[in-house]
């Protein structure tokens, strides 16, 4: 029970690695607060659905409130919530930049900003932002996604700095996955994934609950003293 008595919010809660890490936060003790603009696949105890576009600015404010109201506290945010619209740079349109910019990276910002100091207010607290494999070496026609993932490394790193500068620990990760088994990759077709799996040191693909538990890791004490970083879970992967 590494996470007995805490509040998490988990966005992007209801399918794929959120639906994981919502899962076993909850199997640890944890009361989480699974947001998600789309329905859940499965229930879990411990495990409350909220819908939440996480690009909606006054919407995530008032999950904010509601949260902090019911909790009190809320000890852990994972800005997990991305998409992918690939496209070569000279295909990418507006449409397709904009909307990975606005879910990858401000939806990131739109609950940090509100659950960050309210961390900070409470005396600590854990943010983990998934980043991906692709934020770190980038990848042929995502450069919309790229963009969004090595930003979220930024954010991270400067909340890390922003929200302990008065000595309160709180505490701001980012994971890098690398290829996932989830529904994010169906539209990828399966000769590449094979690729990808070859070029990893592992020679396979992960799971959902193999970034569950690199997230419980960051959430919980057990990383009391690992703030500012990336963890890289991947499988021994370069892009
Ligand atoms: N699966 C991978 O291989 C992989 C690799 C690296 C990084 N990631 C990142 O991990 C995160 C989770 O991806 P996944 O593989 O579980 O994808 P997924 O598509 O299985 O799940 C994503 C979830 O986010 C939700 N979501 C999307 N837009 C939202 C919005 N605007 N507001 C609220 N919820 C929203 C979806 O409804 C869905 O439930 C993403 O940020 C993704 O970029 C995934």
């Amino acid at each position: 029970m590494r996470l007995k008595n805490k509040t998490a919010v988990i966005t992007g809660g209801a399918r794929g690695l959120g639906e994981a890490m919502a899962k076993l936060f909850a199997a640890e003790g944890a009361y989480v607060y699974a947001c998600d603009m789309g329905d859940p696949a499965n229930a879990y105890q411990n495990v409350e659905n909220y819908k939440l576009n996480v690009t909606d600015v006054e919407a995530c404010k008032k999950f904010f409130d509601y949260a902090a109201g019911k909790s009190k506290k809320i000890d852990i945010l994972v800005n997990n919530a991305g998409i992918t619209r690939d496209a070569m740079t000279r295909k990418m349109t507006d449409e397709f930049w904009d909307l990975v910019i606005d879910v990858n990276l401000k939806g990131v910002f739109n609950l940090t900003r509100h659950i960050g100091p309210h961390m900070e207010e409470a005396g600590g607290g854990s943010i983990i932002n998934i980043s991906s494999v692709v934020g770190e070496y980038g990848n042929i026609g995502q450069v919309n996604y790229a963009a969004s993932k090595s930003g979220v490394i930024g954010m991270s790193k400067t909340w890390a700095k922003e929200f302990a500068r008065k000595g309160v620990p709180v505490r701001c990760n980012a994971i890098a996955p690398g290829y996932i088994m989830t529904d994010i990759l169906k539209t990828v077709p399966q000769e590449l994934l094979d690729k990808f799996a070859a070029q990893t040191m592992l020679g396979r693909l992960g799971q959902p609950d193999e970034i569950a538990k690199a997230a419980l890791f960051l959430a919980s004490d057990d990383a009391s003293y690992v703030t500012g970083t990336v963890l890289s879970v991947n499988g021994g992967m370069r892009l």
